[in-house]
């Protein structure tokens, strides 16, 4: 199955980064294949709210940024992962950017499942990012759970937690 991950950590080596790498690891062990996007580290910008791409547009973005790379995989994949850590109990702007530009796509035609992969300071943290999850991701876009892992402080970057992203990878 292909699978898109958006991780919104501006961080190349944090946290996050490290729960996406062995993710990966887990998931290219069963043959998935799985597509990274940075998504701090490229520029995509805010929706614009222009209604473009669901008139003259036909599910084209207007805006000629990095968006314009992740469509493509967006439409193609079958599953989502998103990985972030916890900016002020939710996902990271960048991250966010690029969630609110899903929105030319309406649902990405052949995304069926979703996963999450948090990190954060400190624990308890995750309300804003669930809800958007289980609300925009699990019911609107009428996706299948396949897994939400979270770390904070000590558990960033532990053995136990990255296990916990491989055998999420290879359970799929
Ligand atoms: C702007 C900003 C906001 C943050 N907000 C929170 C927060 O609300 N709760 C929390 O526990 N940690 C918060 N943190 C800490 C990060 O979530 C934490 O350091 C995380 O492990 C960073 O992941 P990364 O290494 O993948 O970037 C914040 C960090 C930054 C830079």
């Amino acid at each position: 199955m292909k699978i898109i991950v958006l991780n919104g950590s501006p961080r190349p080596n944090g946290n996050t980064a490290a729960m996406v790498a062995a993710f990966k690891e887990g998931a290219l062990e069963k043959g998935h294949e799985v597509e990274v996007f940075n998504t701090a580290q490229m520029k995509i910008n805010g929706c614009l709210a222009c209604e473009y791409c669901h008139t003259k547009g036909e599910g084209k973005c207007i805006q000629q940024d990095d968006m314009q790379k992740v469509y493509p995989v967006l439409a193609e994949a079958e599953m989502i992962v998103l990985a972030s850590p916890v900016y002020y109990h939710t996902f990271s702007g960048q991250l966010l950017c690029a969630i609110n530009r899903i929105y030319a796509l309406d649902k990405p035609a052949r995304l069926k499942k979703a996963a999450m992969l948090l990190s954060s300071g400190s624990d308890g943290v995750y309300g804003g990012a669930q809800y958007t999850y289980d609300n925009s991701f699990l019911d609107y876009l009428k996706l299948e759970d396949m897994g939400v892992i979270r770390a904070f402080g000590k558990q960033n970057k532990s053995e136990e937690t990255l296990e916990a992203c491989r055998a999420l990878g290879r359970s799929l």
